[in-house]
């Protein structure tokens, strides 16, 4: 299972990076706006050190808007991958990013169907957002399930990021259904290597280890 980190936060995804855990990494306008940096800036740093896929929104609506932006962030990076929203017009940009090698994440996925189009749009990565799905009242992880379901029963190539983490349990959930990539905010990753039986195993080894005798 590949881990994405999903902030526009440098030093966030530098921690998680020299922990090893970074197989790429996700920006939306909201994380990016966060920050209170350029951009641009933000992205040449990142892909200073990540080689996997580095997700980078466009905010056109229509398919010719979002065409322009996705060839400009294109040049940016090796490792761009156009995040593109599940619309009509912005599948047809997909189609188009597809047949000209410019990799895409379908974002905004809240349907089997919708990630059924993504992928016959020729989609790289789709992204159901799990955690808006629970706030309304959905089991999100029920539509990954799905996903992984029909992308499997027709080879679909497509990969499924499941999006929209808010705790360790949906990481192990995604994990459990065989999602192909978790994209995890920094601070549920800080969660993931906690269990007190941990601490309490290390502080009892490190008391006994005082009652060795040592020459
Ligand atoms: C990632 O691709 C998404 O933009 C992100 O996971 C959305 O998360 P949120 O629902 O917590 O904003």
């Amino acid at each position: 299972m590949k881990f994405f980190i999903d902030t526009a936060n440098v030093e966030a995804i530098r921690r998680a990076h020299e922990r090893g855990m970074v197989d790429g990494v996700t920006t939306n306008p909201s994380l990016v706006a966060k920050e209170g940096r350029d951009f641009r800036q933000i992205v040449d740093e990142i892909a200073s050190f990540v080689k996997g896929p580095i997700s980078l929104e466009v905010v056109s609506e229509d398919a010719e808007g979002m065409m322009k932006e996705a060839r400009e962030l294109n040049t940016w990076i090796d490792n761009a991958a156009i995040k593109i929203p599940m619309t009509w017009e912005g599948l047809k940009a997909v189609r188009m990013c597809a047949d000209e090698g410019i990799k895409t994440n379908v974002t905004l996925v809240f349907s089997p169907n919708q990630a059924l189009l993504a992928a016959k749009a020729g989609a790289t990565f789709v992204s159901p957002f799990i955690g808006r799905l629970d706030d309304v009242g959905h089991i999100g992880m029920e539509l990954v399930e799905s996903i992984v379901q029909i992308y499997s029963n027709y080879g679909f190539d497509t990969e499924v990021i499941v999006a929209s983490i808010r705790h360790p349990v949906h990481v192990y959930e995604a994990a459990m259904i065989g999602a192909h990539i978790a994209t995890i905010p920094p601070a549920v990753l800080d969660k993931m290597v906690n269990h007190p039986l941990t601490d309490v195993g290390i502080k009892r080894f490190l008391a006994d280890w005082e009652k060795v005798k040592k020459k």
